[in-house]
């Protein structure tokens, strides 16, 4: 699929930003850095906007919806905006009953735990996910626009980056129907019943790659793919009941290509997982070009397993956020020096900003990291 006439190139555009520079695997002089879950609860201007609205209605409003994506990027002064959303956008669009329930996570008003279930909503077809998608499209292209004027202030090109969630972590909430410690269930499905496993993880992987892409085809300058939960997983069982429909995923997402005139090679894609050190090797074969680490494995050690030419991404501990300035100071210049061993390294939290975080703390990693270069 080629990207539309309408399509304001943005990725050509931010293609000398230092954080697609890095994600293509180039050293920009300065390490580009952006927070998981920059924006939200840790800042009060985001508290203030979300006072009316449901977390997934503010999703679903193109011009709420950008402007909580920018609030980081103003405040912090990181180098790239990530797209407000939630990896249970895309089901929500193609019509499943889902909420988020404060401080716990999404639920689903229905589990999918039998063939008949499962049948039910692999029925649906993945391309609603596109003809319903206008208010993601609306809401990329505002926040392209309002980055190109910030960039502006700056002086450098800033983007966006798209995102959405694995089939496998979509499927853990699906299949529970909602947050889980050990995701028993979902994982009990996969050698329970593994033909309809591969039926719902198969459905997974067509839409959310279609969400992914309807964000890249509407301007985003990058994707992340959030398996956030496959660290449950055994090496081989996350190899044959989870790698194929991530691949998939990442396929579909990689049908945009840059139109003719554009300069820009690809569009960048990088993958996220909690506790992904045993399957570092697995996730090299999926073709992304930056890997995301969490804070269990060092950046030197996942570059050992991996043996792959991809960037890395991460991985401060999120709790030292919490820690006194000299703690973090210090494990961030540690984490810096160790990123050098990468042929590019993206500055980045383990995972999430937890909701508690000072964000003048994000404020001062992102100048300690830009000055220590
Ligand atoms: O700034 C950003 O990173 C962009 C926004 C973003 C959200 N969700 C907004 C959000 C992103 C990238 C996500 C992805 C997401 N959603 C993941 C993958 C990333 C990860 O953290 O592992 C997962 C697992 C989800 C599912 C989900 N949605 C959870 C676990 C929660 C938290 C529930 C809670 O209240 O603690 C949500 C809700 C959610 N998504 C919030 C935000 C800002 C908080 C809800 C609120 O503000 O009321």
């Amino acid at each position: 699929m080629h990207l539309s006439a309408h399509h304001p190139l943005v990725a050509d555009r931010t293609q000398d930003s230092r954080l697609v520079q890095a994600y293509l695997g180039r050293r920009p002089s300065v390490p580009p850095v952006w927070f998981m879950r920059q924006a939200g609860r840790s800042l009060p201007e985001y508290r203030a906007l979300r006072e009316t609205s449901s977390m997934l209605d503010a999703c679903l409003q193109p011009e709420l919806a950008a402007e909580i994506t920018m609030q980081p990027v103003r405040r912090h002064g990181v180098d790239a905006a990530i797209f407000f959303s939630d990896i249970v956008i895309p089901l929500l669009v193609v019509g499943l009953d889902v909420k988020i329930v404060a401080g716990r996570g999404p639920v689903f008003a229905s589990p999918v735990r039998t063939a008949v279930d499962i049948a039910r909503v692999t029925d649906i077809d993945p391309d609603t996910v596109i003809s319903r998608g206008g208010p993601i499209v609306e809401a990329v292209e505002q926040i392209t626009a309002l980055l190109a004027q910030e960039s502006e202030r700056r002086g450098e090109p800033l983007p966006l980056i798209g995102f959405a969630g694995a089939p496998f972590t979509l499927a853990a909430y699906l299949v529970e129907g909602g947050p889980s410690k050990d995701h028993l269930a979902a994982r009990g499905l996969i050698f329970r019943d593994p033909a309809a496993w591969e039926a719902l993880t198969g459905w997974l992987a067509e839409v959310t790659g279609r969400f992914l892409r309807l964000q890249l085809q509407a301007g985003a300058s990058a994707g992340q793919l959030f398996d956030s939960w496959a660290g449950s997983l055994a090496p081989e069982v996350y190899r044959t009941a989870a790698l194929p429909a991530s691949r998939r995923a990442v396929e579909i997402a990689r049908e945009v290509t840059p139109p003719r005139e554009a300069t820009i090679e690809r569009i960048p894609l990088a993958h996220f997982g909690v506790g992904t050190g045993e399957l570092l090797a697995d996730i090299a074969t999926l073709g992304v070009d930056v890997v995301g680490l969490d804070h269990r494995v060092s950046i030197v050690d996942a570059l050992m397993r991996m043996n792959a030419p991809v960037a890395v991404q991460g991985n401060l501990d999120p709790a030292l956020l919490f820690a006194p300035e000299p703690v973090w100071q210090e494990a961030l210049d540690r984490l810096l020096r160790q990123g050098r061993a990468a042929s590019a390294h993206i500055v980045n939290l383990g995972h999430g900003v937890p909701p508690e975080t000072d964000p003048d703390v994000l404020t001062a990693i992102v100048r300690r990291v830009h000055e220590a270069s």
